[in-house]
């Protein structure tokens, strides 16, 4: 991965003069650009034009103070990954603490000597560069989930839909972070294997014959399979390949049981059937709420789908 810092963009607060020109310096050295504000207030102002890769805020400042501005910073959804060191003259314990109560990434003494300050700004630096990397590979995933969209008209916007009646489910069902970011993900990657079916296939108006419904059964393989390269995506991937089972053993690709479908994937099921039922195909109209919920409760009592789940669903959906 390149983690080049250099003209990296830092926004330093201080209402003294004689600091932030001595900071200015020693940043632009190393080869930064450097923008400055004079008070709490006017950092924000710069924070929001320039949209800095680290801010450095004085404890001490008029209007609002460096604390104050690290709150607001890091509760932006802007800028709430950007690092912000805190300078203050105290060197007090309990200043340090309170910074990192901010949400402060680090805490830095004005007497500590520069070498301390340069080596934390430039791995602090590198931390948001990998962040914004890995944000980049995000949109990356997400384009892909796009392409999918565009092979099979008929499934315009259903990605995000799913991973939205998903990851409300999962809410209403108690599910943790990770398990809440996985749904949220495998939503809108779980159908990218269809990329490696034929689009005569996928958009085929008539009867399929066996292989040609067998090329389309295959996508949830074909999906773990592009996923496969991504480490974090074990949880994802297992969703991916999953979601076309049915507890009762009697879905694809692998036919397994209620006892290795996880709550991820159940939901992600029920999530996917419903989106498909209420948009419209080429075969059919859409069908009403009521409608598809009534299919959804039938697959409960064929044994296919999780019945806590279509209830949960039903008390979240509009
Ligand atoms: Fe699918």
């Amino acid at each position: 991965m390149d983690l080049k810092v250099e003209g990296s963009k830092i926004v330093i607060a201080d209402d003294s003069v004689t600091i932030l020109s001595k900071l200015e310096m020693l940043l632009k050295r190393h080869g930064y650009q450097v923008y400055k504000a004079y008070d709490g207030r006017q950092s924000l102002q710069v924070i929001d034009e320039v949209n800095p890769d680290l801010i450095i805020l004085d404890l001490d400042m008029p209007y609002l103070n460096g604390l104050e501005v690290c709150k607001i910073v890091k509760n932006n959804e802007k800028t709430s990954l950007t690092p912000v060191i805190i300078i203050t003259s105290s060197g007090i314990k309990e200043d340090k603490n309170s910074s990192i109560s901010a949400g402060a990434n680090d805490f830095l003494n004005k007497a500590d000597d520069t070498l301390e300050l340069t080596l934390k700004v430039e791995s602090l630096l590198k931390l948001k560069h990998a962040i914004d990397q890995l944000e980049n590979a995000n949109n990356i995933i997400k384009s892909l989930a796009k392409a999918v969209e565009v092979k099979d008209k008929y499934t315009v916007g259903h990605a995000e839909r799913v991973s939205l009646f998903a990851t409300k489910i999962g809410k209403k069902m108690g599910l943790d972070e990770q398990q809440l970011k996985d749904i949220t993900m495998a939503g809108l990657l779980h159908d990218i294997g269809k990329i490696g079916v034929p689009d005569l296939i996928l958009n085929k108006p008539g009867r399929l014959t066996d292989e040609e419904f067998g090329l389309i059964q295959n996508h949830p393989v074909i999906g773990e399979e592009i996923c496969s390269p991504i480490k974090s995506f074990d949880k994802v991937k297992r969703i991916i390949r999953h979601h076309h089972e049915k507890l009762n053993g009697r879905g694809y690709p692998d036919r397994i049981g209620s006892s290795e479908i996880n709550i991820e994937t159940r939901i992600m099921t029920v999530a996917d059937i419903y989106d498909a039922v209420t948009s419209d195909r080429s075969y059919r109209k859409a069908m009403t709420k009521q409608e598809a919920f009534a299919i959804l409760r039938e697959s409960v009592s064929r044994g296919e789908l999780d019945g806590q789940v279509v209830d949960a669903f039903d008390e979240v959906v509009e």
